[in-house]
């Protein structure tokens, strides 16, 4: 059978663009598919700064009649991570300073055209263009790419079929419906059965009602979206398409975030059987943030965005109690996020001059310099489709402290309290139910117990080091996906519908509307 060809269409790719989690396994995917001998290539915006961070860069198209104006298409090769890329060229959309806010933190105004027109330019190569590769699979990740799958029917293209992977279900992209004939979306999508949702216009909707098939990041994720709790609202449309839905857990990049040979931890290097150098690497990141050099002092690490979804706010109140109750504890920060949490963590690393230290913004070099020295990773969340942090932190020898939530609760083993300490010698970290300052407060106590036993405490550092969760492993089930799709769609005939008639759900609820029950018909 012919290689299947997928564009993975995506607003990020690590190294050339990342906010988050989203970055990382988007690259991590393509680099493993390309690896296993599929055709992958990638189709991203040319943010500022992306073109000089690429080689190899030849024009394929000019696009006339996009959303937001003329684009022009390039394909060019990302040295870093040895992917072909196309960008997707307009200044005028892309040339700014963030990827998804301005310098103040607001969302651009123009987002909507942004993305869409990152749609249509996928859509144009599903179409075929001269120069560059015709896929047989649309890839479309998270809300940024959800109108493909839409377009891709309104054009009629039934030899291509798409893939929606969710990444996160609480980013949803929604814009006013007035919008939809600019951003060329035919009216009879934007039905309350099409991409309308709430009176807007969701891309995120559009994307699970249009696809063929839909994927999302984990298995405990992909039982929770299905229930009101989890489903900020789709989860009817989701029990609908339940059929259709995917968990394919993500993986770790583990050559990117290894401690034997991180660049990051300059000549600092230890893995599970030679962990001397941990030891070292909390030093240096002692030393570095000014914190006390103190070998016994347990310290405690939490890097990631700074929001409600990461319960900044919880451990904004969790932290100053924790470290009253245990003098022997330190805390290390590297984030941003919610402006109000960014400002509580500063003033307690005022307060506790030498034991906790905060550093503000985004940097990727902290990121990995915090996984190494720490002894323990908190990591908060009121829902989390993957998390990869908690594995980042696992392989660095960092023993996460997580919710019982989405992906951690499949990643993260933790026999419970009940057990006692010998069950915990199996454990790789601490789970914790609930979003109060009680309950993570509590957790911590418990790591800190866990901690003092320095016997259990090496057997759990060693277990999650020794956690395979590499991309390999973890594309396999795209790689079958896309090839019982493409094997059901040999191009140029017709397939049969995949969306089945679907029933009406009676209720959803709005995330952001404080619980009244909508009716909702699809
Ligand atoms: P999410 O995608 O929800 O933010 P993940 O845990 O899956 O959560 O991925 C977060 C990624 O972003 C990780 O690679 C993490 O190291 C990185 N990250 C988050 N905040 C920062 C920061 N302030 N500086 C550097 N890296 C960060
Ligand atoms: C999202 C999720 C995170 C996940 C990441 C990569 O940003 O919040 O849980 O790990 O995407 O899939």
């Amino acid at each position: 059978m012919a290689r299947t060809r997928s564009l993975m269409v995506a607003s990020e790719a690590f190294p050339l663009a990342k906010s988050g989690g989203l970055g990382d396994a988007v690259t991590g995917l393509a680099q493993a598919l390309s690896r296993a001998d599929t055709e992958v290539g990638l189709l991203m915006p040319a943010y500022r700064g992306v073109r000089e961070r690429v080689v190899g860069t030849h024009h394929i198209a000019h696009l006339a009649g996009m959303p937001g104006g003329e684009a022009t298409l390039v394909g060019a090769l990302c040295p870093e991570s040895g992917l072909p890329v196309y960008l997707l060229c307009n200044d005028a959309l892309y040339d700014r300073h963030g990827l998804y806010q301005d310098e103040h933190g607001q969302p651009y105004a123009d987002n909507a055209l942004r993305y869409a027109a990152l749609a249509h330019a996928a859509v144009r190569m599903a179409g075929g263009l001269p120069g560059a590769r015709q896929p047989d699979i649309l890839h479309a990740q998270d809300w940024h790419a959800g109108l493909v799958p839409l377009l891709v029917r309104a054009a009629g293209l039934r030899y291509v079929k798409t893939v929606f992977t969710v990444h996160n279900l609480a980013f949803q992209g929604m814009f006013p419906l007035a919008c939809a004939r600019e951003l060329g979306i035919p009216e009879s999508y934007c039905t309350d059965d099409g991409a309308r949702f709430y009176d807007q216009l969701s891309f995120l909707k559009a994307g699970l009602r249009y696809a063929d098939r839909i994927t999302t990041v984990s298995r405990n994720y992909a039982r929770e979206i299905l229930t009101p709790e989890f489903g900020c609202g789709l989860d009817p449309l989701l029990r609908a398409r339940a059929a259709d839905l995917v968990p394919i857990p993500n993986g770790i990049d583990d050559i990117l975030w290894n401690p034997a040979s991180d660049p990051h931890l300059g000549r600092i290097g230890y893995s599970a059987r030679k962990p001397a150098g941990k030891t070292q690497a909390k030093r240096a990141l002692q030393n570095a943030l000014g914190l006390h050099v103190e070998r016994g002092a347990a310290l405690l690490a939490m890097g990631s965005r700074l929001t409600e979804q990461k319960m900044a706010d919880v451990a904004v109140q969790a932290l100053p109690a924790a470290m009253e109750r245990h003098p022997g504890l330190q805390v290390a920060v590297i984030g941003c996020g919610d402006h109000r949490y960014e400002q509580a963590l500063v003033e307690l690393a005022a307060r506790y001059p030498g034991r906790c230290a905060v550093r503000i913004g985004y940097d990727e070099g902290i990121a990995h310099r915090l996984h190494a020295g720490a002894d323990m990773l908190l990591h908060g969340s009121r829902f989390e489709p993957f998390g990869l942090t908690p594995l980042y932190a696992m392989r660095y020898g960092a023993v996460p402290i997580g919710s019982r939530v989405g992906g951690m609760a499949d990643t993260i083993v933790d026999p419970g309290e009940l057990g006692g300490d010998k069950a915990m010698l199996a454990a790789t970290g601490v789970l914790f139910d609930g979003d109060s300052p009680h309950d993570m407060g509590q957790a911590i106590d418990r790591a800190l117990r866990l901690y003092a036993q320095p016997a259990v405490w090496r057997c759990m550092q060693r277990n999650g080091m020794a956690c395979e969760f590499g991309w390999d492993m973890a594309a396999r089930p795209y790689i079958d996906l896309f090839a019982s799709l493409a094997g059901a769609s040999p191009r140029g005939q017709v397939p049969a519908p995949t969306i089945r008639p679907e029933p009406v759900p009676a209720y959803a609820r709005h995330p952001l509307d404080g619980g009244i029950p909508v009716p909702l018909a699809y």
